[in-house]
């Protein structure tokens, strides 16, 4: 199994990136570490331990992160999310517990106990990752890769060239990229291609438990605010792509190609400039998710939900 440890910030897509990762036997997911992203801080890491809670997931360490960007100050997203970035269903008070240490302390402590170097799953803002190469560079060897959802070959959702995840913190982006680190990008070119359609809510309510009851309505607040804010009736559930991908690579087209984040621009800031035809002939520094197989895809969301409580 791979090894990963999830950074993430629920979130109603997160929510299922962690579920599909703990549910799959081809996944060891070994922690989860919070961001403020859709939500401030607290709500992200009392949204993950509920999230775990929800399905039955315990004994995996949970360890709160940065509340912010590394510049500027956070702006959630709470017109996708809601005002608890976990819109929709009543919560639970979470059984799950939270860690002591920090989402730093945690990762070091993963990364330096396995024999093997894990992967970070980021699927929120990239500032715990660039904080952590940026402060303890003699881990980096320990990093297999950091495969984030956010970004985009084309279009942005929180301004017009910017993904939210990027456009929150643009600066972690760069330091990411800049440290070599084997990393790539699943952005909203291939996440709206996983359309959370009628048919897609209907299977998996059908799957009768507590964990698909809670699931499906995180999926309708979703689509629901989808429909009012970009006019799509069916939300795309971005972030599990990630795990997905290394469940099988398959699901997934990719591409090696150059990545390089806006971080001025008037209008532009938290674009990440992807160069598909090598204009610039810049080295190479990433790998770009392109086409989706979207069977593939919901088979594994349906088969992680069906093996939860
Ligand atoms: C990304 O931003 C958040 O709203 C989602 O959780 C996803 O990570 C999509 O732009
Ligand atoms: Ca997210």
């Amino acid at each position: 199994a791979t090894p990963i440890i999830i950074d993430c910030d629920p979130g109603h897509d997160d929510v299922f990136a962690i579920w599909l990762a703990a549910a799959n036997p081809a996944i060891d997911l070994l922690a989860i570490t919070t961001v403020g992203g859709n939500g401030l801080l607290e709500h992200t890491t009392l949204n993950t331990r509920i999230a775990c809670t929800v399905a039955g997931i315990d004994g995996i360490p949970i360890a709160a992160g940065a509340a912010g960007p590394i510049e500027g100050r956070l702006r959630p997203a709470d017109w996708i999310h809601g005002a608890n970035a976990l819109g929709g269903p009543v919560l639970p008070e979470p059984t799950v517990p939270l860690d002591e240490r920090s989402a730093q302390e945690l990762i070091r402590d993963v990364l330096l106990a396995s024999p093997e170097p894990v992967t970070i799953v980021a699927t929120g803002p990239l500032t715990n990752v660039a904080i952590l190469l940026r402060d303890q560079p003699d881990l980096q060897d320990r990093i297999a890769a950091v495969v984030w959802m956010g970004g985009s070959t084309a279009r942005g959702n929180a301004t017009p060239y910017a993904e939210f995840n990027a456009w929150t913190d643009p600066e972690a982006i760069q330091i990411t990229l800049d440290s070599g680190v084997d990393f790539t990008m699943v952005g909203l070119n291939i996440s709206h291609q996983a359309l959370i359609t009628r048919d897609v809510r209907d299977r998996i309510a059908a799957i009768g438990t507590e964990t698909a009851s809670f699931g499906v309505e995180l999926l309708e607040f979703f689509c629901s605010t989808y429909l009012k804010a970009e006019n799509m009736p069916d939300g795309p559930l971005h972030d599990p792509i990630t795990v997905a991908m290394l469940i099988d690579p398959a699901v997934a087209t990719t591409v090696r190609t150059r990545i390089d984040a806006e971080l001025t621009g008037t209008e532009t800031r938290g674009a990440t400039c992807v160069d598909l035809i090598d204009i610039l002939g810049r080295p190479h520094n990433a790998t770009v998710a392109m086409e989706l197989d979207v069977d593939r895809f919901w088979a594994l969301i349906d088969d992680a939900v069906r093996t939860l409580r």
